[in-house]
């Protein structure tokens, strides 16, 4: 499982790629206009606290396969690192994505709401696809089982392409991908802080430190073994 923060603001990546096994970051038009920033340097500020291996997606805002790939070159060349593209599922999007693979421009195929459409992506040779998982749920679609069928698709071609699966709203909606052989995850950082917390964990580690203060009061291990 890969994990990726799913946001633009610079505060939870910095947080992110300091706490977590970070795989990368993704962004979309929505979550950079949130942080209403200037797009390109705010863009290279990510780039430089997370650094050039980890994968950073950026969505392409073009309607053609050539303007598409001509963001494509442009923005690799600015960004620089393990840049991906984001391309929403269209015809243009599919003529792109070879093209785009031939000048070595990875392609996450995005706005993925049905199976179809991600067997078709990773055909036209997208490293990886987008399902949009609570949106599918509030559509009463059951986005994980979507999910499953693409992991499923994937395995019975053999194709290369990896599942990033997007759109989360709760630690539940993460655990049930995992479990039907997700290859990624894209989340915000309260999700990942929610997976991290439990209240069980928290009694446990209190009762540790009762048990400990019981016979050697404020003592650390440092100070035990120095
Ligand atoms: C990421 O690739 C998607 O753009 C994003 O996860 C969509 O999330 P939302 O449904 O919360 O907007």
């Amino acid at each position: 499982m890969l994990y990726l923060l799913d946001t633009a603001n610079l505060a939870d990546i910095k947080h992110a790629n300091e706490f977590y096994p970070l795989y990368g970051v993704t962004t979309n038009p929505s979550i950079i206009s949130k942080e209403k920033a200037e797009f390109l340097p705010h863009i290279k500020a990510i780039r430089e606290i997370i650094g050039p291996d980890k994968m950073l997606c950026v969505q392409t805002m073009e309607k053609t396969a050539e303007d598409i790939v001509r963001d494509g070159e442009m923005l690799r060349d600015a960004i620089g690192g393990n840049f991906y593209l984001k391309v929403p599922i269209s015809e243009a999007g599919l003529k792109a994505t070879p093209i785009l693979k031939s000048k070595g421009i990875g392609v996450l195929m995005t706005a993925i709401f049905t199976p179809a459409q991600a067997l078709l992506s990773a055909k036209a040779g997208a490293d990886f696809v987008a399902p949009y998982v609570n949106r599918l749920d509030n559509i009463v679609a059951d986005g994980c089982a979507a999910l499953g069928e693409i992991v499923k698709q994937f395995e019975i071609y053999g194709m290369n392409c990896k599942v990033l699966a997007a759109s989360f709203k709760n630690v539940e909606q993460v655990h049930k991908c995992a479990s039907v052989g997700c290859h990624s995850v894209t989340v915000p950082l309260n999700i990942l802080q929610g997976i991290v917390s439990h209240p069980m964990t928290d009694m446990a580690v209190a009762g540790f430190d009762r048990d400990w203060a019981k016979v050697y009061g404020d003592k650390t291990i440092f100070d035990l073994v120095k």
